[in-house]
């Protein structure tokens, strides 16, 4: 029998109420609501054959880029592909994007999403997934790209538009098209004040444009949207302290990390990322944590994720490389040395950008910071390769230019801070920074 979705897309399904379930999830992923599980069981145990159902599952755990969620998300396909021969040919593809995700074959899938979104434009789940999928592997044109080619498909003013505009911005933004970026996830908070995507794309035009009142506004009056039962809660709170890191706030982003970076005993690895960044860019300013470092590489130990994606191998070495343990620094570097020589999308993004990248965290917690500076000149141009952010990757730039200070390289700090003045004039840290290096 079939059925409809919410977005009036065939599925394969017996019963209206596992449907409605469904959709509850579908919609909960698309605003980053934190239990879209919840209403997927509910399909599921309404209706187990439900292929939908099973995707659904299966990417909520897969694009988590936890290696220990992945047997759940193999569990769920398993059960999905045993309904393969009855599904419909999109259920099909979908099936066979969850193979190459799980698999560690992100292009791959990304490849069947949009396979799935020429066919279906409508198709929010595909075009979540594969918009998920561009931003950790750094597709950075087709974050705006693989939406555009959609958008006008949908009808103006629909749940599904404002969905779309809000990855939408954040491809504009990505691709340093602001004004563009901040207006469509304006028009996309419009359309639902909880999504939070869009909402975290129009902080991410604060950040780059070096807004930082009008950010603190922005996230500080929307709290109560996205900051209750989100998926994406702590990283906006991330956000927030990125605007006090900027004017030199230092206790307000350690006031924020203490209440909501690290508020809970998480070990989200998503949440984890956001910790070990913060605490590394108060690092770099000298800012002294305490004990926070240990606390957070302890969980980073015990989640012990190494190997699955690079991004997060190297934020456990920002942990391991703040707390000063050799120990889990030196294991974490054979186990990239040993994924580097692999192949597969993540052994690649290993070798162009974590492993020198984890090699150069280490190196400036060890103070050899000439060997830091020759490891992370490359990897500045490329770090993109390995996903995430502009505002993200900035890390890396800041990290360079904090080795080139303390390796005496006064010259290449200096023009490493010409680089940031020149996108940021007003900068309040670079100018403090610069006037540091030309003292
Ligand atoms: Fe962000």
């Amino acid at each position: 029998m079939l059925l409809r979705d919410t977005f009036d897309l065939v599925m394969t399904a017996e019963d209206a109420t596992a449907v409605a379930h469904y959709n509850r999830a579908l919609n909960k992923l698309l605003t980053l609501n934190k239990d879209p599980l919840e209403a997927v069981n509910a399909a599921l145990a309404r209706d187990p054959n439900l292929v939908m159902g099973q995707v659904l599952r299966g990417l909520l755990y897969a694009l988590s880029t936890e290696r220990a969620q992945l047997p759940d998300a193999r569990a769920a396909l398993a059960a999905g592909q045993a309904l393969a021969a009855g599904a419909t040919p999109r259920e099909q593809a979908h099936l066979a994007a969850l193979t190459a995700w799980s698999e560690g074959r992100l292009q791959a899938a990304c490849a069947h999403w949009e396979d799935i979104l020429v066919a279906h434009p409508n198709d929010a789940l595909a075009m979540f997934a594969a918009h998920q999928g561009d931003f950790f592997l750094g597709q950075t044109s087709e974050l705006r790209d693989r939406v555009a080619r959609r958008l006008p498909q949908t009808e103006p003013d629909s749940a599904l538009a404002g969905y779309y505009l809000g990855m939408l911005a954040f491809g504009y933004e990505e691709m340093g098209d602001y004004a563009r970026a901040e207006d469509a996830g304006r028009r996309s908070v419009l359309s639902d004040r909880r999504n939070t995507w869009a909402l975290h794309a129009v902080a991410h035009v604060m950040e780059m444009t070096h807004r930082l009142d009008e950010g603190v506004e922005w996230l500080v009056s929307r709290a109560p949207d996205w900051s209750k039962d989100s998926f994406f809660a702590v990283h906006n709170w991330w956000h927030l302290a990125l605007f006090y890191l900027e004017g030199e706030q230092w206790s307000a982003a350690l006031a924020l990390y203490d209440e909501h970076i690290r508020g809970t005993d998480s070990s989200v690895i998503l949440e984890l990322i956001d910790a070990s960044a913060l605490l590394w860019r108060l690092r770099l300013q000298g800012v002294d944590v305490g004990d926070r470092w240990q606390q957070l590489a302890a969980i980073w130990l015990q989640r012990g994720e190494a190997g699955w994606y690079a991004f997060n191998d190297v934020h456990a070495m920002l942990a391991y490389a703040g707390a000063g343990l050799a120990g889990p620094a030196t294991q974490l570097l054979v186990h990239l040395e040993t994924t580097a020589l692999g192949v597969g999308d993540n052994a690649t993004m290993t070798r162009e950008v974590g492993l020198p990248l984890a090699r150069a965290l280490w190196a400036c917690a060890q103070d050899r910071h000439a060997e830091a500076v020759t490891l992370l000149l490359p990897v500045k141009a490329i770090s993109v390769r390995a996903g995430g952010s502009h505002a993200q990757r900035d890390l890396v730039s800041q990290t360079l230019l904090r080795a080139a200070e303390n390796a005496g390289q006064r010259a290449l700090a200096r023009a490493l801070l010409n680089e940031r003045l020149a996108l940021k004039p007003q900068s309040r840290l670079s100018r403090a920074w610069l006037e540091r290096v030309d003292a």
